[in-house]
C-alpha cells in the first residue's frame, strides 16, 4: 500500500536493536531445551507456553515491566554458538528488510554476571557479525551496552574486561552505550567510564529522554554521548532541542517501541513532523523486535502511515541515518 514498497526498497540503516532484543518466544523456548535451563513457569504463567509468552508481550506496562522479560529471557543463551546464531538470525531478518547497515547493542554485564565469559559473549556476537558481512554484504557495529538496574561496579567490571581485550582497537567492539532503566538511578552513573571512554575516542551514545524528562538527554551529552537513543522527550525542552539541532546529534527513535512501553499512545504521538521540522537528524529503529511486534520495516511502514511523509522527507530521513552511522566516508559513500 501507500509507499510501503518504497520503504522496502530503500536502503535503511538501523542504528538502534539490541541483539537479546531478538529473542523471539520460540527462540527462548529452543533454547531453554537446548541448555536445559528451567524457564520460571512455576512463578510466572507466562512462561506456561510460547503463545501465552506471546501474548504477554502485547500488555507491557512500562519500560521496567519489559525489562523482566527481556532479562529472564537472555538467561538462556549460554554457548558461543547461542549467541553467534542469536544475531545471525537478527542480521537475515535486517538484510531481508533492506538494511545494508547494523550498530547493533549488547549487555554484557548481564550474562557475565550468570558466569559466561566476557570472551565467550563478544566471540559469539562477533561471529554473527562477520558472517552478516561476508554473506550479506550488511556493514556491522558492535556496541556493548552498560545496564542501569545493575551496580556500577558491575560496569566498571565488563569496562576493565573490554578494555583489556583490546576489541575496540582491533575493531571489534565499536563504542559504548547504556540503557534499562531510566528514571530512578543517578543520571550520570556512568561518568567515570564515559570520562575515560572519551579520553580514549571511543564513540559514545546513551538511552536517554524515552520514560525520562529531558534532563536525562543534557546529562548524557554532558558526560560525552554523541547520540541518544530514543530522546522522544527532547520536544519538552525547546532550548536542548535547538541546541541537538545545531550540533547535530542524531537521535535513535524507535515508534513500536515506544507504543508498547506506553511512552506514547500511538505512533501518531511520536514527534516525528516536530522533528524534521526542528531540522533536528533522527533514524527510525527496532529496539527489540522480538518483543514489540515488528522489525525495522515494520517501523518505517507503521511511521507512514501515521505521519504521511513525502519521498523527499524519507529521502532524507535515509541519508541522515547513513551521514550519522559510525562508518568511514568510503563505506558512506557506497550507502548513499
Ligand atoms: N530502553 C531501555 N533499555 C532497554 C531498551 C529500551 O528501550 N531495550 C532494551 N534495553
Ligand atoms: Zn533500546
Amino acid at each position: 500500500s501507500d509507499l510501503h514498497d518504497f520503504l522496502h526498497g530503500l536502503p535503511k540503516c538501523e542504528h538502534h536493536v539490541h541483539l537479546e532484543g531478538c529473542m523471539s518466544p520460540e527462540l527462548i523456548f529452543e533454547l531453554a531445551q537446548r541448555n536445559g535451563i528451567e524457564l520460571p513457569a512455576a512463578t510466572n504463567p507466562a512462561y506456561a507456553s510460547i503463545a501465552a509468552l506471546s501474548a504477554r508481550y502485547e500488555h507491557f506496562t512500562s519500560l521496567d515491566d519489559f525489562l523482566s522479560f527481556y532479562f529472564q529471557g537472555m538467561d538462556v543463551l549460554c554457548n558461543q554458538a547461542d549467541f553467534a546464531d542469536l544475531a545471525w538470525w537478527y542480521f537475515q531478518k535486517a538484510h531481508a528488510d533492506g538494511v545494508h547497515h547494523a550498530e547493533v547493542f549488547f549487555d554484557p554485564q548481564v550474562h557475565q554476571d550468570r558466569g559466561i565469559p566476557y570472551e565467550t559473549i563478544v566471540a559469539g556476537f562477533s561471529e554473527g557479525c562477520k558472517r552478516a558481512e561476508r554473506e550479506l554484504g550488511i556493514s556491522t557495529r558492535l556496541i556493548l551496552c552498560f545496564v542501569r538496574h545493575l551496580p556500577v561496579d558491575s560496569a566498571q567490571k565488563v569496562y576493565e574486561r573490554f578494555l583489556a581485550s583490546g576489541h575496540f582497537e582491533a575493531g571489534v567492539v565499536h563504542g559504548l552505550g547504556w540503557s534499562s532503566t531510566e528514571v530512578g538511578p543517578p543520571k550520570d552513573m556512568y561518568r567515570a567510564q564515559y570520562t575515560d571512554a572519551k579520553t580514549k575516542g571511543i564513540p559514545l551514545t546513551a538511552h536517554a529522554g524515552e520514560e525520562g524528562d529531558p534532563s536525562h538527554i543534557s546529562v548524557a551529552l554532558e558526560l560525552g554521548a554523541q547520540r541518544i537513543d530514543h530522546g522522544i522527550r527532547l520536544i519538552e525542552d525547546p532550548e536542548l532541542m535547538k541546541r541537538i539541532a545545531k550540533e547535530g546529534i542524531l537521535l535513535t527513535v524507535c515508534p513500536l517501541s515506544n507504543v508498547r512501553l506506553r511512552c506514547v499512545k500511538k505512533v501518531e504521538e511520536v514527534p516525528i513532523r516536530r522533528f524534521l521540522e526542528a531540522g533536528i537528524k533522527f533514524s527510525i529503529n527496532s529496539d527489540d523486535p522480538a518483543y514489540f511486534g515488528g522489525y525495522i520495516l515494520d517501523n518505517y511502514c507503521a511511521v507512514q502511515d501515521a505521519h504521511k511523509l513525502s519521498v523527499l522527507e524519507w529521502r532524507i530521513i535515509a541519508e541522515n541515518s547513513v551521514q550519522e552511522s559510525w562508518i568511514p566516508n568510503e563505506r558512506k559513500a557506497e550507502l548513499l
